[in-house]
């Protein structure tokens, strides 16, 4: 098709854009709700604790500054210049499908992270639940228990609940259901967290968790613990995936992105330090070692609330939060997708919803019965299915979108600084760093993160 007959033959999402709007207000809360996820309640404080503590969390701030929030405000300036899908906004604004063939890859990598994530934010209900009624409690061996629980059924009965909240939150549309949804539940989670890190800190020898979690270690900032900070401020904010340039796209004309921008870095921010200064002193105050990934979640701070008096309340309280975080950027992630097939085949919001709920659950399913072992066999080269759909697109996906969008604004789209309604210093900041800083340091999270550069 050469150059002429592609503009006679307009693709459908040039012809129309969406018409759902957040308030703005609503738009800042959704946004933080996806950016504030499991990366938050697990990773981030793990990583703090490992990578030299406050000296870490510097760093972390850096790459926020440097990489995360031009390359977000990119991604939601985008989304509402374009005002459509991952793909069609880039399509609409270049007028080139080359582009929106890019921003197809994130919106295929969005569903499949929604079909693991979706499978740990049950493990979470699962957690709260068992909490809360008292059983989880008076066992000695929570290592047994847990490895019990992912190898049997429960995960993907638990899987099933997950994905049909979040199929019923976004078929309810942006304004009634996401933004109504996040609106309550974003601040219950500082109220809940709040308490928890009362409790926590204010525990006997808490502040050894502190600070493990804090101290200051300038020698343990090693170029990998740089690395792991870059590619965790990616993660964390929900870059590279779509879910920011989608939400974009529902965002009113009025809305100053930049503001936006800073808000919901502050959030992403705010929540990671809350929820480090509730896992660090909690355990340490029980003596338990701090563990990395799951085990952190479902191992040490169960025994940790365990010691506690009224430790089943804490405990629930606790998984509630995790579970809310969790289940607010699933609900992100399901949008991704269901804005596309909303804008290319012109399906109703509902029938997109409960399409893609569906067929993420099918393509969950082996994730949620590999991780555990309950089916055997789904492994490759030491890594389950589980394994592999999260490294793919983690560490693949994730960076290869943030890219696209980075060089897209940086060079591409010629009136990107009006939609940003930026100007002066702010404008020649935000596009030296699109334009030099941010594709380096991506191509370095890629090639660190992908196993190709070792340090
Ligand atoms: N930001 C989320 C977290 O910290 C994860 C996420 C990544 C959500 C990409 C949406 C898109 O857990």
């Amino acid at each position: 098709m050469n150059q002429h007959s592609q503009q006679l033959e307009k693709p459908p999402e040039l012809e129309r854009g969406t018409t759902e709007r957040f308030s703005s207000k609503g738009f800042i809360v959704a946004a933080i709700g996806s950016a504030v996820g499991l990366g938050n309640m697990w990773k981030f404080p793990y990583i703090t604790g490992e990578n030299g503590g406050a000296a870490f969390f510097l760093v972390f701030i850096i790459c926020l500054l440097l990489v995360g929030l031009p390359v977000l405000m990119a991604e939601l300036t985008v989304g509402r210049g374009g005002r459509g899908s991952a793909s069609g906004s880039l399509v609409r604004l270049s007028g080139k499908p080359f582009w929106g063939r890019f921003g197809f890859i994130t919106i295929v990598g969005a569903f499949a992270i929604l079909s693991f994530y979706s499978v740990v934010a049950g493990w979470t209900i699962h957690y709260a639940v068992l909490s809360f009624s008292g059983q989880l409690f008076h066992d000695a061996d929570y290592a047994a228990r847990f490895g019990e629980f992912i190898g049997g059924w429960w995960p993907v009965l638990w899987q099933a609940i997950v994905m049909l909240l979040t199929g019923f939150v976004v078929a309810k549309g942006i304004a009634s259901g996401i933004e109504r949804f996040n609106k309550i539940l974003i601040p219950a989670m500082v109220v809940l967290l709040v308490v928890l890190m009362i409790r926590g800190v204010t525990l006997e020898g808490a502040s050894e968790g502190v600070a493990f979690f804090l101290r200051p270690d300038f020698s343990s900032l090693t170029p990998q613990a740089f690395l792991i900070a870059l590619g965790h401020a990616f993660f964390s904010l929900s870059l590279g995936m779509g879910t920011m340039l989608t939400y974009g796209a529902y965002v009113d004309r009025r809305q100053s992105l930049g503001a936006a921008t800073f808000a919901i870095g502050l959030g992403d921010l705010l929540y990671a330090l809350l929820a480090g200064l509730i896992i660090f002193p909690t355990t340490f105050a029980f003596g338990i070692a701090p563990d990395q990934g799951p085990g952190l979640l479902f191992v040490a701070l169960p025994a940790a609330f365990d010691a506690m008096p009224l430790g089943s309340l804490f405990a629930g309280l606790f998984f509630v939060i995790v579970a809310i975080a969790a289940v607010t950027s699933a609900v992100s992630l399901l949008e991704v997708p269901v804005t596309y097939l909303i804008e290319r085949k012109r399906w109703s919001r509902v029938k997109a919803a409960t399409i893609v709920t569906i067929s993420c659950l099918a393509v969950g399913f082996p994730s949620a019965v590999s991780v555990g072992g309950t089916l055997p066999g789904l492994e490759w080269q030491g890594k389950t299915f589980f394994d592999w759909v999260d490294f793919i697109t983690s560490n693949i996906v994730l960076p290869v979108g943030g890219l696209v969008v980075t060089l897209f604004v940086g060079y591409a789209w010629k009136r990107a600084a009006d939609e940003a309604g930026l100007t002066g210093w702010w404008l020649r900041i935000w596009l030296a760093a699109l334009r030099y800083v941010a594709p380096i340091l991506i191509v370095l999270i890629f090639l660190h993160s992908s196993g190709l550069l070792k340090l």
